[in-house]
């Protein structure tokens, strides 16, 4: 099917239904439940937020969705961003391009990809770009027409860009996705999914929600990793044995564990071997911040409730 065969009976029904189109323009793409869930928030939901483990094919989706929203909403405008361009061009976008290359072969002209930055232009006003997120500025204006917002591995991300692009994302028919491992306690990110930072749709992926480690457990090859033929149903994704790996290297309960694995923000910082919310309630407290450093750093690294309560006294 070309473009111009679409009616915008088409695009209205896709731009409601993104796995609908994915099925017609990307037959060959098979996406798990979680990634699934994504794409069809953002058909949904003005603003998503999602914080999962590593690998589970964030990335992969955002592609997707950078696709079917192009393609089902005419002049529209995508901008993403990542920590930096260089990560924007190596991760996200050399995904779009691959997708790109299948588009093709359904759609007649699928625009033309860039390199410098990174972007797909398909005419004059209706375009996706990767954005260097050094330079706020041009994550400002005031935009009517559809607007999507991509903000992979967010975590990286500063909150000066998060500023910016909330004041791009205004208008009625803007969007915006955050997505990426929770890493930085505290920051923008975390506050999309605590509700400090209102209007978010969240979403929550643990590794062990991978349809590979849940394969793994039902095939009980826990060892191998594989069954008898060396199968794994998304060979690309996150294995049962990547997870045995880290769990031996980082431990359970470690902060890399909780946002790498489980895909929940550390409470304990990633750079800091104090459990952030035994800190704070020791620090409000009153407890001078040196004197408690030193008697973590004496004893255990991460105190209980019950041991922050002796060390203030109550
Ligand atoms: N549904 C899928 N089908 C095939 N390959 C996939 C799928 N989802 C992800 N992948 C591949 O798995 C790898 C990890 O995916 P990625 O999107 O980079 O994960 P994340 O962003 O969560 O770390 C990549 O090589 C990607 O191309
Ligand atoms: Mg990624």
């Amino acid at each position: 099917m070309s473009l111009p065969q679409v009616t915008k009976e088409h695009l209205d029904h896709w731009a409601l239904h993104p796995l609908d189109w994915l099925a017609i323009f990307l037959p060959k793409v098979r996406l798990w439940a979680k990634q699934q869930e994504i794409m069809e928030a953002v058909a949904h939901h003005d603003a998503v937020s999602v914080r999962s483990g590593h690998g589970v094919g964030k990335s992969f989706v955002v592609a997707c969705i950078v696709l079917w929203y192009l393609f089902s909403h005419p002049f529209s405008k995508i901008v993403s961003t990542a920590p930096t361009l260089e990560q924007s061009k190596t991760i996200l976008w050399d995904e779009i391009r691959t997708l790109h290359k299948e588009l093709s072969k359904k759609m007649e002209y699928c625009g033309e990809l860039y390199e410098a930055p990174p972007g797909l232009k398909i005419e004059p006003g209706w375009w996706a770009v990767a954005r260097n997120p050094k330079d706020s500025h041009s994550f400002l204006g005031a935009h009517k027409e559809h607007l999507l917002v991509i903000f992979d591995e967010a975590s990286g991300i500063s909150r000066a860009i998060f500023d910016a692009a909330s004041g791009l994302t205004t208008g009625q028919k803007n969007k915006q996705l955050i997505i990426g491992n929770p890493l930085e306690p505290g920051s923008y990110f975390h506050e999309t999914h605590t509700g400090d930072v209102p209007g978010f749709h969240r979403i929550h992926i643990s590794v062990y929600d991978s349809p590979n480690i849940r394969w793994s457990a039902k095939k009980n090859c826990y060892e191998d990793n594989v069954d008898a033929e060396g199968n794994l149903p998304y060979p690309s994704l996150t294995s049962l044995e990547w997870v045995s790996k880290r769990i031996k290297e980082w431990g359970i309960g470690s902060s890399q564990y909780q946002s790498k694995i489980l895909g929940e923000f550390p409470t304990i910082s990633t750079d800091s071997l104090i459990d952030s919310r035994h800190l704070s309630a020791a620090v409000q407290k009153g407890l001078y911040l040196r004197e408690t450093l030193k008697k973590i750093q004496e004893g255990n690294l991460i105190m209980t409730p019950e041991e922050v309560k002796k060390m203030v006294g109550r």
